[in-house]
């Protein structure tokens, strides 16, 4: 199969859990924002290539509610790259019909980014192509904390009836309410957890760990393991027969 032909039974949505960035650096004798500008390119790489894999969403995960321990220069190198990543790629996104969206928790995050994500979301609200949801300042547990905190709220406006809520009601709350459930998550760098990264959505999705650092995954490897997505029996639980 070439590349530009979709596998088929595909994933429709793939979530990426980017690891690897600083090691990479490290590797080269170099600082780990050398890393996270390294691994930037590839997240460009990436998102090309989803069309012609037949992936329609394509959500990153960019930085955590935890990533925030990480020494004062590196936050703020990420916070920067962040910045000029949005402000770079925006006309791009709409020249390549992307549309982007974030998930997370935007509160902590600095006004000019903030600006720069609506911005983005604003421009691209349009585009019917590839679905990009970057993850920042997002931790799975966060996220449902928060879709609860709203949810109550609504029960106290009366606006919700608590004895309805049931496994619907919840997702509807969660940033993630207009995107449909991953169906294959990929962490690269060798390790095997999840890290908090889409808790509740990712419930019946299936997980590749690669041993690949980040700044390294290419499109071709992008293909291998949507491509070998397509042979897996997915059950939900059920048992076929
Ligand atoms: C994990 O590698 C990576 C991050 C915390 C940041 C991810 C950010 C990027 C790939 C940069 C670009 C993203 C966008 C959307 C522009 P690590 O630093 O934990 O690596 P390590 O485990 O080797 O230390």
């Amino acid at each position: 199969m070439t590349s530009d032909s979709p596998p088929a039974n595909g994933p429709r949505h793939v979530a990426i859990i980017m690891d690897g960035n600083g090691r990479w650096a490290q590797a080269r004798g170099r600082p780990r924002l050398f890393g996270h500008h390294a691994g930037a390119r590839r997240v460009r790489e990436i998102v090309e290539a989803c069309p012609s894999n037949g992936v329609k969403y394509l959500t990153i995960f960019a930085f955590s509610t935890e990533n925030w321990k990480r020494t004062q220069i590196e936050v703020a190198g990420l916070m920067s790259l962040f910045r000029r990543y949005i402000l770079k790629e925006m006309q791009d996104f709409v020249k390549r019909n992307v549309r982007v969206r974030f998930i997370g928790d935007r509160v902590r995050l600095d006004e000019k980014l903030r600006g720069l994500m609506d911005e983005a979301e604003e421009l691209t609200a349009h585009c019917t192509g590839t679905n990009l949801t970057i993850a920042l300042n997002y931790g799975g547990r966060d996220e449902v904390a928060r879709a609860t905190h709203r949810l109550a709220q609504d029960v106290a406006a009366g606006k919700l009836d608590p004895n309805k809520v049931d496994e619907e009601t919840l997702p509807k709350y969660l940033d993630t309410h207009v995107l449909p459930d991953p169906d294959l998550v990929i962490r690269t760098s060798g390790e095997a957890r999840i890290s908090n990264f889409l808790l509740w959505q990712s419930a019946y999705a299936e997980y590749e760990f690669i041993d690949t650092l980040w700044p390294d995954f290419s499109a071709e490897e992008f293909h291998t393991l949507v491509s070998g997505y397509g042979g897996r029996d997915r059950r939900f639980g059920a048992v076929t027969a």
